[in-house]
């Protein structure tokens, strides 16, 4: 392992591989998903890193934290969706350890500014949970299309922070709210509330029913986005793409 991940504080019984390349971190950890919870892999490099609705993701060797961890909730399989909103509080807070305040973009990117810092993607086998996580730490400069769109660690900061010691800061708090999908969730939705980077914005959604358009009036306590439409309010489980508008 290269000197700069030295500095990742795992949690207890956790394991991390550092990879210097890969297609995608999330496929690395499906083909170990016999093993114990707690795997974590990530990429210096990866070549087919993919985001939500098949959509790539990325990010420039070395600039970005690009990881999967291998997770066995004991909740019911219906609150595993909850793992995003989890992961997304569990790296805004990381960040903000850095000075970097992160808002949450539900379900599942964090926000800086406006623009967008990190993704994540989690994906289900039968027994069990990846989530993949990529951060923008030290990129300086984005590609054209992501221009305006996106934002880094490095821009926010003003300065280089260590990816390991980031990972680490990210681990410890995924392992504490990713247990707490069931009774403890409460918790999670009201820091989620306190950093949601859609409340009182007018939104377009595309729905299992097609597309909508409302007013963002807040998270439910199950992890549901309250929406005000025309025709009433909605609690949106799962949406395949929410922008302002
Ligand atoms: C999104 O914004 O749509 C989600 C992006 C998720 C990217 C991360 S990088 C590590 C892991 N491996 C992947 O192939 N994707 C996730």
């Amino acid at each position: 392992m290269s000197e700069r991940w030295a500095e990742t504080s795992l949690p207890e019984g956790w394991r991390l591989v550092v990879l210097e390349e890969a297609g995608s971190t999330n496929d690395e950890v499906r083909v170990r998903s016999g093993e114990a919870a707690g795997l974590v892999i990530a990429a210096e490099r990866q070549n087919s890193g993919r985001g939500r609705r098949g959509a790539a993701w990325h990010s420039a060797a070395g600039e970005g934290l690009t990881f999967s961890v291998l997770l066995r909730p004991s909740e019911p399989r219906a609150l595993w969706p909850r793992l995003s909103l989890a992961a997304g509080l569990a790296v805004a807070e990381a960040l903000g350890d850095f000075g970097v305040e992160g808002e949450i973009k539900w379900p599942n990117d964090v926000l800086v500014g406006g623009r967008k810092i990190c993704g994540i993607l989690v994906e289900a086998g039968y027994d069990f949970a990846i989530v993949g996580i990529g951060v923008n730490v030290a990129t300086r400069e984005f590609p054209g299309e992501l221009e305006g769109l996106a934002t880094s660690v490095a821009i926010e900061r003003g300065g280089e922070v260590s990816r390991g010691e980031l990972l680490g800061r990210i681990l410890q708090a995924l392992d504490g709210w990713s247990r707490e999908l069931g009774a403890g969730f409460p918790g999670v939705i009201r820091r989620v509330r306190e950093r949601c980077a859609l409340s009182g914005k007018r939104v377009r959604l595309r729905v299992a029913d097609g597309v909508m358009e409302g007013t963002v009036k807040g998270v439910g306590d199950g992890g549901e986005l309250l929406v005000e439409t025309s025709e009433g309010m909605r609690a949106l489980l799962q949406a395949d793409e929410v922008r302002v508008v």
